[in-house]
């Protein structure tokens, strides 16, 4: 992707799932890429995104950067009303919170040098309402609402957008289906298939290339079809 090589890229969670695939993207691209995460390993430095004074020692650390992708968080299925006030906090804080802290830790940097790029990871979650998830459906509603906020804030200098996956077969993710289960969710996809984390990962590369210079403050939405109906179930003969 045009005017990638050579960027410093940080990728928080980047070590599962998409963000791993993400990181190993830009890596790819010719990039020098930093990983946040809470377990140690090559390349990584140890923070929790939900901790203010970790997340701006790590940023200490990565110092000047281009691309951040705030792709850390955290989901627990449970009924609204049985939801305690740790998992509420939890769920808040890492998706939400964290995410804030990132980027303004980012933007700080960004905003003095050469600008740069903040990706933020929402779901499409954040766009419908989905039973036993309502922590998370809220952290990640105000995580579009916050990109549009900073969007404004910090351009011309900083674009900062947010991706809403739909269902992403990640590993995490497999190990919550029975093989009954995967194929039930896929029939109720248009394109009947969870997306992969590598296709997110060619998003997230494409929207911090040059090639996506005019994209601030969108709300890109990759879900094959998922919400593109009225009825999440990929639409019935209609009302
Ligand atoms: N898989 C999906 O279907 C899907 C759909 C929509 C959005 N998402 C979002 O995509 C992102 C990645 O999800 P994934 O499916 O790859 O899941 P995952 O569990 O494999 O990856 C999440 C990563 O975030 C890390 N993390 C969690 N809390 C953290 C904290 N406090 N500090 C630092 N790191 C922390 C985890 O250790 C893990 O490495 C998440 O923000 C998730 O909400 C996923």
């Amino acid at each position: 992707m045009r005017g990638l090589a050579g960027k410093r890229v940080v990728v928080t969670g980047g070590t599962s799932g998409i963000g791993a695939a993400t990181a190993q993207r830009f890596r790819d691209e010719g990039c020098e890429v930093v990983v946040l995460a809470r377990t140690p390993g090559p390349g990584v430095i140890r923070c929790d995104v939900g901790d203010r004074l970790q997340v701006d020692a790590a940023f200490e650390q990565v110092g000047d950067l281009d691309v951040v992708v705030n792709n850390a968080g955290v989901s627990v299925r449970s009924p609204a009303a049985d939801i305690s006030q740790d998992q509420w906090d939890q769920v808040l804080t890492t998706n939400l919170s964290g995410a804030f802290w990132v980027a303004q830790a980012a933007a700080r940097r960004m905003l003095l040098g050469a600008g740069g790029v903040i990706l933020n990871t929402a779901s499409t979650n954040a766009l419908v309402g989905y039973r036993y998830y309502a922590d998370y459906n809220a952290a990640k509603a105000g995580l579009v609402a916050l990109t549009k906020s900073l969007a404004l804030e910090w351009a011309p200098t900083v674009r900062v957008n947010a991706v809403c996956p739909g269902y992403v077969l990640t590993p995490m993710q497999e190990a919550e289906y029975t093989p009954e289960m995967l194929v039930e969710v896929n029939s109720r996809i248009p394109l009947m298939r969870h997306a992969t984390p590598e296709e997110l990962a060619g998003l997230f590369a494409y929207l911090a290339s040059d090639e996506a210079a005019y994209f601030t403050g969108s709300v890109i939405v990759m879900d094959g079809g998922e919400t593109a109906g009225s009825m999440v179930s990929g639409g019935g003969p209609g009302a």
